[in-house]
């Protein structure tokens, strides 16, 4: 008798942080993009009305999205798209996604409907990362609620600890009430400055209060970064020799290690 077995099973990651403009998308963008050239099966949900997931992937306006998968009407298997890498779909978000957290209020298993509805697909993907809103609102409970982990984007800027008690009391309250197994993937520090006494501040306050939850790779604030949005490519197809680029890729590494996935080489 031969057994086969799986040493996969897919891991689903929230980008989360209620803070405005940590690097929630940034992260959501180049970490798939790279776990996707690491030939593990990805896909990016955007579930921010602001679509910038789905943008940065050259995506925009896309009809239906993921707010007709989220409300039922959709089957995720027909929304989610082909990115022009391979490895890589994107289930992309559009502003139709605006209104979502009032329709669904009243809607029964409201913190449930994206876990629903990607339970069909979740075992096409090795790994599926979900860029959530800068709020600690419905979308992001749905998101959480779908999640075996959060990674926590921060900021080297002032104020970075800020609020991160709030996301880690949500986090709890979704573990007591809707996903007992979510855990905290990491904590990335992103922006960081070298030239700036803050950002070594920063950074060492937060690994002083989240520990080894913090990964060793810094992000640093990079020019190239920012530009490769509006090009709609991830910062590996942008500029793979930019340091933005090589910090994206450490960070990938060390997150695959830590799953003990190891970068093909
Ligand atoms: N390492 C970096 N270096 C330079 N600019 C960066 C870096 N990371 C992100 N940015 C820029 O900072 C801005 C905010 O980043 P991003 O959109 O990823 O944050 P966000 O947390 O997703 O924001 P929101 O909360 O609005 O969804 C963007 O203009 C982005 O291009
Ligand atoms: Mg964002």
């Amino acid at each position: 008798m031969r057994f086969i077995f799986f040493d996969f099973m897919s891991k689903i990651i929230s980008i989360a942080n209620q803070k405005g403009g940590v690097g929630k998308t940034t992260t959501a963008i180049n970490v798939s993009s790279l776990v996707a050239a690491a030939e593990k099966r990805t896909l990016l949900v955007d579930i921010d009305p602001q679509a910038n997931s789905s943008s940065g992937l050259s995506i925009t306006n896309h009809n239906p999205s993921v707010y007709e998968v989220l409300i039922g009407k959709e089957d995720a298997t027909d929304i989610i798209i082909d990115s022009y890498m391979p490895y890589l779909d994107l289930l992309p978000s559009s502003i139709n996604l605006v209104g979502a957290e009032v329709e669904i209020v009243d809607v029964e298993r409201r913190e449930f409907m994206l876990r629903d509805a990607i339970a069909g697909i979740k075992d096409k993907y090795d790994y599926i990362f979900i860029d959530c809103p800068p709020s600690l609102g419905l979308l992001t409970l749905n998101s959480l609620a779908a999640s075996d982990s959060v990674l926590i984007p921060v900021q080297c800027e002032y104020f970075a600890l800020e609020g991160l008690g709030q996301l880690l009391n949500t986090i709890n309250i979704v573990k007591q009430h809707y996903n007992p197994k979510l855990s905290i993937e990491g904590v990335l520090l992103t922006m960081f400055d070298t030239r700036l006494r803050l950002s070594h501040q920063v950074a060492e306050e937060v690994r002083k209060y989240f520990g080894d939850k913090v990964y060793e790779t810094v992000i640093n604030r990079n020019v190239r970064i920012s530009e490769a949005p509006s090009y709609g490519k991830p910062i590996i197809l942008y500029d793979a020799i930019s340091t933005g680029a090589k910090n994206y890729m450490a960070f990938t590494n060390e997150l695959l290690e830590r799953n003990n996935n190891k970068v093909k080489s």
